[in-house]
């Protein structure tokens, strides 16, 4: 009997998680600046989120769908609050591409025949295939984005020029899918002039905006959506990861236009765990800790010490090329992909688990909003301990 695994794995077994680390089966802590996979922005299991496990799991986990409960109810009403979308309505689902999916159909639905507008590389669900066919779907292609060409008034810079040609014949309403920060791991911002540019024709055609915030949300980028960094209102937003702290539950918030629209009576979905109570509990629960706690604002300041350690890495090793990111979505950009992976691997023997998107040589860091400054120390001294005793070092 064995476990099959469609994806690279470490031969280490965990058994347990707290704050910001986990154990092995060997009794080895290591800090966890990947919060699971990009997850536990709360950190792991923190004590109040613990009773909530508990005390749901008491009273009521799941139950039939043709059944309310007061926990989405609340859910619901809270996250509507937080993204504006007041007058509007919520969907609870499992997983972040579930949520993806269905936001980019009840777009296709209200907007039928409507073509797909997203970003070069953009997550667009686990079966890419409601956005599949190349005459549906408009990929805009940007390879890099430098927050200078934001600095000068032409409509489009060097990172991104065949954009106005790819929306040229553009003359009817469209859906624009954005996911902010990833694009497959190269950990690349677009540029406000190049999002404000897409969304004006959107708007100008009264199309509409769904944007991706699974990766992107609860707090990552030291706000509480990436869409926030670039003053946007969508009319879909879906959820996951960070919404459950690790608990697989995600959602689709639709704001109001949406919602009232008498297309969406026909769309029909059912699936077994939507709506389900524990997860709404526990996402109630992280969220409120979040804002309780004021964790945002403080991981902006956790985020600005980082990004401020790790620039002085970059001036001290030429082995080290650039940093990409916002907040605690971070990525240092090696010279070799040999180089992050080896960086990767050292870290991981001295028991710190970090990202890397090697066909990128990138090396990623994505904590929890909770992680201390004394533990980026950590992290910024081993580091250091391995460019120095790396042959391209300076
Ligand atoms: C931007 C983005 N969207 C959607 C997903 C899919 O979420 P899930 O793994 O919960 O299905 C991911 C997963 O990493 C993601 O990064």
């Amino acid at each position: 009997m064995t476990v099959f695994y469609p994806h690279p794995t470490l031969d280490i077994t965990l058994v347990s998680a707290k704050e910001n680390t986990f154990t092995d089966d060997q009794n080895r802590t290591y800090l966890d600046f990947e919060s699971g996979i990009w997850c536990a922005n709360i950190g792991h299991n923190p004590e109040p989120l613990v009773q909530i496990y508990t005390s749901q799991s008491q009273k009521l986990i799941h139950h039939h769908s043709y059944f309310k409960n007061h926990a989405v109810q609340r859910l619901s009403a809270q996250l509507l609050a937080i993204s504006s979308f007041d007058e509007g309505a919520a969907l609870f689902l499992s997983s972040g591409s579930e949520a993806v999916l269905f936001a980019i159909t009840v777009a296709k639905t209200l907007l039928q025949n409507a073509k797909c507008v997203s970003l070069e590389n953009s997550y667009l669900g686990a079966y890419p295939t409601m956005v599949s066919d190349e005459s549906d779907h408009i990929q805009m292609p940007f390879t890099k984005c430098d927050p200078k060409c934001d600095e000068n008034n032409d409509i489009v810079c060097e990172c991104c020029p065949h954009v106005p040609d790819a929306l040229k014949y553009l003359k009817e309403p469209f859906i624009f899918i954005l996911e902010l920060g990833s694009q497959e791991g190269k950990l690349i911002f677009p540029t406000q002039k190049l999002i404000h540019y897409i969304h004006q024709k959107n708007c100008i055609h009264k199309g509409l905006l769904v944007c991706n915030e699974i990766t992107s949300g609860f707090g990552r980028t030291s706000e509480w959506f990436a869409f926030n960094h670039y003053n946007l209102k969508p009319h879909l937003i879906a959820l996951g990861k960070g919404l459950g702290n690790g608990f697989p539950i995600s959602a689709i918030l639709m704001d109001q236009q949406i919602y009232k629209d008498p297309k969406l009576m026909h769309l029909k979905y059912a699936q077994s765990h939507q709506n389900d109570p524990l997860g709404a509990e526990i996402a109630y629960s992280a969220t409120q800790m979040i804002i309780q706690n004021n964790l945002i604002a403080k991981s902006k300041d956790i985020s600005y010490y980082f990004i401020d350690r790790l620039t002085q890495l970059i001036h001290q090793y030429s082995s080290l090329v650039e940093l990409r990111g916002k907040g605690l979505m971070l990525g240092l950009v090696c010279d070799h992909s040999a180089t992050a992976i080896a960086l990767q691997q050292h870290l991981l023997e001295h028991q710190i688990f970090v990202g890397c998107v090697s066909v990128h040589a990138i090396v990623r860091f994505f904590p929890p909003m909770t992680m201390s400054k004394q533990e980026i120390d950590i992290l910024i001294d081993k580091i250091h301990l391995f460019l120095a005793n790396n042959k391209s070092s300076l």
